[in-house]
C-alpha cells in the first residue's frame, strides 16, 4: 500500500514526497524526532510525546513550524488517510533548509523548519517479541552527552543493533563507566527481589514518555521503584529485566551478553506492567 505522509505542509503519496538537499536534517542530523503509538486508531500519550517535543526543541534553539494543535491535526489526518488501527507516528522536525552547507545556523525569521511525519503499521499489543523475551548484547555507549534531547543522530543506535544482530540477539544495551544507560532505542530495567531498578533521569538517556507512565503505574501498584544506574553483571543475576518504548511497551529481556536472566523467560513484573499499560492508556488516547 502507498501510505499518505506529510512533509513541509502538504499530504502527498510516499512515492511523491521530496525534501531538499540541503535540509539540515539530512545534511547534519540537525534535527529532532518523535515516535508515537497508535491502538485502536488513537494516539497514546500524545501529550508527553508534544512536551517532549518541545523541551527538544527549545533545547535546540529550534522553531517547529506548525503549532502543536495543528501537529495534533495532522496525526488525526494521517491516521484517517492510512487507516491506521495499530502502530505509531513517526515525526520530524528540522532546522530547515538553508541556501547552502553552513555550520552556521540560518536566521529562523529567514528560514522555516522542516517537517516530515509518517505512519506505519506494526502490531505492538503482541508480538513474538512479547512472547518470547529478547535477548541483548551489551556495547559500549559512545553517543555524544546530551541523549535527553530526542536528536536524529543515530549512527551508533543503528551501529548497536546490527552488533546485536549479527551476534544473534535483537538488541543493545549501552554502557558507560561500567554502569548501563539504556537500550538503543529504550530505556533498561531489572527487577530484584521484586525492586524495580531503573537509571534516574540526567543528560545520559531519553526520558522515556512510556518510563513516565510505567513508573507512575509501578507506584500506583505498589511496587518498589528504585532510580539508580546498575550494571551488566547485576541485570545478569537479577530476577527479571525489561526495557521500555513508546513502540514496544514494555518488552521482557531474557538473556544479556549470552547469560539467561532469572527463569530465561519473560518475568512476571514486566508481563503485570505491559497489562496495566494496555489497559490504562487507551483511556487517555487521542
Ligand atoms: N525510541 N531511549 C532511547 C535512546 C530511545 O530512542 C527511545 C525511543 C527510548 C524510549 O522512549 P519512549 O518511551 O518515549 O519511546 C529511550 C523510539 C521509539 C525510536 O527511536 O524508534
Amino acid at each position: 500500500m502507498t501510505r499518505t505522509v506529510y512533509v513541509n505542509g502538504e499530504y502527498l503519496p510516499e512515492t511523491e514526497a521530496k525534501i531538499s538537499i540541503f535540509d539540515r536534517g539530512f545534511l547534519m542530523a540537525d534535527a529532532v524526532y518523535e515516535v508515537t503509538s497508535v491502538l485502536n486508531g488513537k494516539l497514546i500519550d500524545f501529550q508527553g510525546h508534544v512536551a517532549r517535543l518541545q523541551r527538544s526543541l527549545a533545547e535546540l534553539e529550534m522553531v517547529s513550524p506548525v503549532t502543536m494543535e495543528e501537529l495534533l491535526e495532522i496525526h488525526h489526518q494521517l491516521i484517517e488517510k492510512n487507516n491506521l488501527e495499530e502502530g505509531g507516528i513517526y515525526l520530524q522536525v528540522t532546522r530547515g533548509a538553508g541556501a547552502d552547507r553552513d555550520f552556521v545556523w540560518p536566521d529562523p525569521e529567514e528560514v522555516k523548519g522542516g517537517i516530515v511525519l509518517f505512519t506505519f503499521a506494526k502490531k505492538i499489543t503482541s508480538n513474538k517479541a512479547l512472547d518470547e523475551g529478547i535477548k541483548v548484547i551489551s556495547v559500549e555507549d559512545l553517543r555524544w552527552g546530551r541523549r535527553d534531547i530526542k536528536t536524529t543522530q543515530l549512527l551508533w543506535p543503528s551501529f548497536a543493533k546490527m552488533k546485536a544482530k549479527k551476534a544473534g540477539a535483537t538488541d543493545a544495551w549501552f554502557v558507560e563507566d561500567g554502569y548501563v544507560t539504556e537500550g538503543y532505542a529504550n530505556n533498561a530495567y531489572i527487577v530484584k527481589d521484586g525492586v524495580i531498578i531503573t537509571r534516574e533521569l540526567s543528560n545520559d538517556i531519553l526520558h522515556g514518555i512510556t518510563r513516565t507512565a510505567i513508573l507512575k503505574f509501578a507506584k500506583e501498584a505498589q511496587m518498589q521503584v528504585e532510580e539508580r544506574p546498575f550494571t551488566i553483571e547485576e541485570a545478569q543475576n537479577a530476577d527479571e529485566a525489561f526495557a521500555t518504548s513508546a513502540t514496544g511497551f514494555t518488552q521482557p529481556v531474557i538473556e544479556i551478553d549470552g547469560v539467561a536472566v532469572g527463569t530465561g523467560k519473560p518475568g512476571p513484573v514486566s508481563t503485570r506492567l505491559r497489562e496495566i499499560y494496555i489497559d490504562e492508556m487507551p483511556k487517555t488516547a487521542l
